[in-house]
């Protein structure tokens, strides 16, 4: 197996650094375990999922403190009148909290809102990825002739899109439970509607090329999924799959355990416990397992540190950092609404003030927060 690691990024100011700089240049080495492999990036050691978790009434009263202390605050402004109109609404439409969701008559249910501000997130979150990769919208190593492509929860479909202008002598597939995405699309692109979790209905051997690319906290078994995936590749095709990590962190801590930042990651791998889909796909290594699991051979695997704000010293690790700000600040609420009120009872006002919290800190400019992103590559023999 080979690791890589990307991405260096040291902080603009080093005085605001306590520890040392974040990473190193890139490294690439070939241990022989997931252990191992782990072992050789600065990533995250997980905390228990329950562990430091504050309650959602905290933000409330933090505010409510903060008010008292800082009357010039046009943060505590912003939430006093951003939770009077709330209490006040009095739209309340099935979907929840007035953001609409997947939800299929087969029991699919997806975390992830389907509705504009959602996409416009999600797209965001595209660019910046596609800027941590050097502008490649793949790492795997594809050949001149990639006739079948599928991308697996294609979401807003961006990826697929791109793949396939990128590549006119393929026939790209787009997979999503969500039929979310747009009409005019290349002519060689195609989107389908299914529940990726149920039993695939693609014949053995149809694809040369599989991507897949945030799925965390919406499969219960991933073993079974990669299986699928396998059955479905040709033998020699590739698949290569991504997932950042909720958690996020500072390697100097800016982030401290209280903050709304650090709440993020805690609050998300708990919601996806009791949800029994967990959100802790990098911190349990499961990629790579369920790479072995699925009988897939030449594993690389790639570890990146999204930089979260534009902290960072280089240009590049600076520009990512804003469109990972950007993408969460577009919408807290819908990343965070279904799992933390549905599944951890949070009511819509402490969401709120909650956000709140969380975009004065992102913007605040002081914390040198990032979270880990890993690309895996397998190949079926
Ligand atoms: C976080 S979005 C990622 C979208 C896309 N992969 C991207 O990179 O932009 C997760 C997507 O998975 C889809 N999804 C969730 N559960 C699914 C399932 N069981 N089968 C198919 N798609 C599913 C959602 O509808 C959503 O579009």
């Amino acid at each position: 197996m080979t690791t890589t690691t990307a991405s260096p990024v040291a902080p603009e100011d080093p005085k605001a650094a306590t520890a040392e700089p974040t990473t190193a240049t890139a490294v690439t080495s070939e241990p022989e375990t997931a252990a191992e492999a782990e072992g050789q990036v600065a990533t995250t050691s997980p905390p228990p999922a329950s562990a430091g978790i504050l309650p959602a009434s905290h933000w409330q009263q933090r505010a409510e403190e903060e008010n008292e202390s800082d009357n010039d605050s046009a943060y505590a402004d912003s939430i006093a009148s951003s939770t009077a109109s709330l209490s006040a609404s009095i739209l309340e439409y099935r979907t929840l909290h007035g953001r609409t969701y997947h939800s299929d008559r087969g029991g699919g249910q997806s975390w992830n809102p389907n509705d504009a501000q959602h996409d416009e997130a999600m797209d965001i979150l595209h660019h910046m990825s596609t800027l941590m990769q050097d502008g490649k919208l793949y790492l795997a190593e594809l050949g001149d002739n990639v006739e079948k492509v599928l991308d697996v929860g294609c979401g807003t479909g961006i990826w697929a899109i791109d793949f396939a202008d990128q590549h006119a002598e393929s026939e790209v597939i787009g997979l999503d439970i969500s039929p979310q995405q747009p009409q005019w699309i290349p002519v060689n692109l195609k989107f389908e509607v299914d529940d990726i979790t149920q039993e695939w209905t693609y014949p053995a051997n149809t694809f040369d090329y599989i991507h897949m690319r945030w799925m965390v906290g919406s499969v219960a078994n991933w073993t079974a999924l990669y299986k699928e995936i396998f059955r479905a590749l040709k033998s020699g095709g590739t698949f290569e799959h991504k997932e950042s990590s909720c958690v996020i962190q500072s390697d100097d801590g800016t982030v401290g355990p209280d903050s709304a930042i650090a709440q993020w990651g805690k609050v998300f791998l708990q919601a996806g416990k009791k949800f029994g889909r967990t959100f802790a796909v990098i911190e349990e290594d499961l990629q790579i397992k369920a790479m072995e699991a699925a009988g897939f051979v030449d594993v690389q695997v790639t570890n990146f540190k999204v930089p979260v704000g534009g902290w960072a010293l280089d240009k590049k690790n600076k520009t990512i950092g804003k469109y990972a700000q950007l993408a969460i600040q577009r919408d807290v609420e819908g990343f965070v609404n279904f799992m933390w009120s549905s599944v951890m009872g949070w009511s819509k006002e402490e969401i709120a003030v909650y956000a709140a919290h969380l975009r004065r800190e992102l913007k605040s400019g002081k914390c040198n927060a990032w979270y880990p992103m890993k690309v895996v590559i397998g190949r079926k023999p």
